[in-house]
């Protein structure tokens, strides 16, 4: 059966390309999905790549995903700083998740070194911008491959 991931991008990161590009890249989210997808192929996976600007929407993304995906790469946003009710999320579905972020979150304001999404992950990839994507998504399928 073809391994399938779930790549689920929280609020603002719509967006990308136009927002802070000195901090977050000139890469639209659009073309951020095309890179998923060309490495999806290369890999031989599916993906679901998506958006919501809402804690709600991304928490039911999650439950969905159980017995659909074998896996989950999070880019919370800023839910990542303050959001247990994400966190609870990631746990009660038990899927292996990785944590992302285009910037280096512990390079920058001291609220943004607090995640509660590293609690329940596997491990966080952060500060390679539009790259960490495939990046993640390379460290997911090991890891997969390896449990
Ligand atoms: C981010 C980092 C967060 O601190 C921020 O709130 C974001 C984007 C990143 O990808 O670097 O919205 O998750």
């Amino acid at each position: 059966m073809t391994r399938s991931i779930l790549i689920l991008n929280g609020p603002n990161l719509n967006m990308l390309g136009t927002r802070q590009p000195e901090v977050y890249g000139p890469t639209s989210l659009a073309d951020i999905e095309a890179l998923c997808v060309a490495k999806a192929k290369e890999m031989g996976v599916t993906i679901d790549f998506r958006q919501s600007n809402h804690e709600g929407a991304l928490i039911d993304a999650i439950h969905a995903a159980r017995g659909v995906h074998a896996g989950i790469i999070l880019n919370a946003g800023a839910y990542t700083h303050t959001s247990v009710a994400l966190m609870d999320a990631i746990a009660s579905v038990a899927l292996p998740a990785v944590e992302l972020h285009l910037s280096n979150i512990h390079a920058r304001e001291e609220f943004r070194k607090t995640s509660y999404i590293s609690r329940v992950v596997v491990g966080q990839i952060c500060g390679f911008g539009a790259a960490g994507y495939p990046l993640a998504m390379e460290a997911l399928i090991s890891y997969i491959g390896d449990s």
